[in-house]
């Protein structure tokens, strides 16, 4: 037995060697030019040659595979982004979802309770500066404002210490389906010229039938000030000690909520929801109280179409205030991407699927939309907030 694992080792070393002097070669091969070092050698360098070709070769199959050509079914951000297309065609320039939106800025106001839940700087008893967007959650950036059911809202809260709180919730009370994959086939099946997609969408996703009732059911409003807006991903807390939290976050407006009818709606013009805000806000700031709710062990993380029981412990931990609105196209949201994944230290993802999908999805979004900008041009030459 000894004597087996010894030739093995002589056997590991002598191929160790080969390895070794052939990357020697090749990189001196590399360093000095393939012909000075094949007239030095005297002999081609056919083993270099041949691990010059599997290193590129390697090279190309990762990149390939993570391209997704050997598996036209899996799903990335390429066929995400790619999904949203309206068949009216790509708003150049603009978000490829939730195309659009108004800019804001304010502050975020930490009463200092979210402190026992997440040593984040962001939960310290203070004031932080906000930059913020709301948003329709359509990829046609001149939709009527009255013809799209979902409304968002993007913030991005600096601390002190350099780091950043970036959120975008929605003022659905759950998320349409359980996973990223789902959202894909949703996608398709709204686009699909074939009139029963939906119905067969609908059919084989049933968690899908909380949101249609509430897009069917729920209240519309005539302003972004009187919604409410969830993350509805869980995320995890860390406080102090170490311990871990599970939490949903939510912003829940101080304006009064009045229910007015999408045809109401409809007469106020294509983008009465631009104007309201800008003039409601002008006239006084408008605030939501941010309140983290915290999930009781075997609460489901990992679903967003499931919403935690209303028994849950939530904490009121301090209110946005919207100051200022600015029209986007010079505005200071612009050229915000409101990744979710972007947490201060004391806030982690947590097992839901979402958070990281919408990561590399809004990164391919946002380096499409920003090598367009001539297709959205800024109106004052050289504006760049
Ligand atoms: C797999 C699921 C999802 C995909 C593929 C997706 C895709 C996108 C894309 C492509 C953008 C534009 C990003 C940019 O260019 O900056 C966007 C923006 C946005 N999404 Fe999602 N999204 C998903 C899930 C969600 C969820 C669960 C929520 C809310 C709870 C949400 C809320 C928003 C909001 C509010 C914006 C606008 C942010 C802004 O103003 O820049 N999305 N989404």
């Amino acid at each position: 037995m000894l004597a087996w694992l010894c030739r093995m080792r002589q056997h590991y070393l002598a191929l160790n060697n080969l390895l070794l002097n052939n990357i020697l070669k090749t990189l001196r091969c590399l360093i000095v030019g393939l012909e000075v070092c094949m007239a030095a050698s005297h002999k081609p360098p056919l083993g270099s040659l041949a691990l010059i070709a599997i290193v590129i070769g390697l090279g190309a199959a990762i990149f390939a595979y993570t391209a997704g050509w050997f598996s036209p079914q899996r799903l990335t951000p390429d066929r995400l982004v790619a999904a949203f297309a309206p068949p009216t065609g790509v708003a150049l320039g603009h978000r490829r979802n939730h195309a659009k939106g108004i800019c804001f800025t304010g502050v975020f106001e930490a009463n200092g309770a979210g402190s026992e839940l997440s040593q984040a700087r962001v939960f310290a008893r203070g004031q932080y500066p906000v930059v913020g967007r709301f948003n329709l959650g359509t990829a046609d950036a001149d939709a009527p404002d009255a013809t799209v059911r979902v409304r968002g809202l993007g913030i991005q809260i600096s601390t002190p210490d350099g780091q950043q709180w970036r959120s975008a919730m929605i003022n659905a009370p759950v998320f349409a389906v359980s996973t990223p994959q789902a959202f894909y086939e949703l996608l398709r099946a709204s686009h699909s010229k074939d009139p029963d997609a939906m119905k067969a969408f609908a059919a084989a996703h049933p968690e899908f039938a909380k949101f249609g009732d509430w897009a069917k059911n729920g209240p519309w409003t005539g302003s972004y000030a009187e919604e409410r807006y969830n993350s509805l991903n869980s995320f995890v807390f860390v406080d102090g000690s170490g311990a871990k939290h599970a939490v949903r976050w939510s912003l829940l407006p101080v304006a009064q909520l009045v229910a007015v009818s999408a045809d109401e709606l409809a007469k106020r013009g294509p983008d009465f929801l631009e104007q309201e805000i800008t003039q409601r806000v002008a006239s006084e700031p408008q605030r939501w109280t941010m309140v983290v709710t915290v999930a009781n062990p075997g609460d489901p993380t990992a679903d967003p179409t499931v919403a935690w029981p209303a028994d849950r412990r939530s904490i009121e931990i301090g209110a946005l205030t919207a100051q200022q609105v600015q029209a986007e196209r010079d505005g200071p949201c612009r050229d915000i991407n409101f990744d979710p994944t972007v947490l201060p230290s004391g806030m982690r993802t947590s097992d839901d699927p979402f958070p990281a999908a919408r990561s590399s999805v809004y990164a391919k979004s946002y380096d499409l939309r920003t090598a367009e900008a001539k297709d959205y041009p800024r109106s004052v030459t050289g504006a760049k907030p």
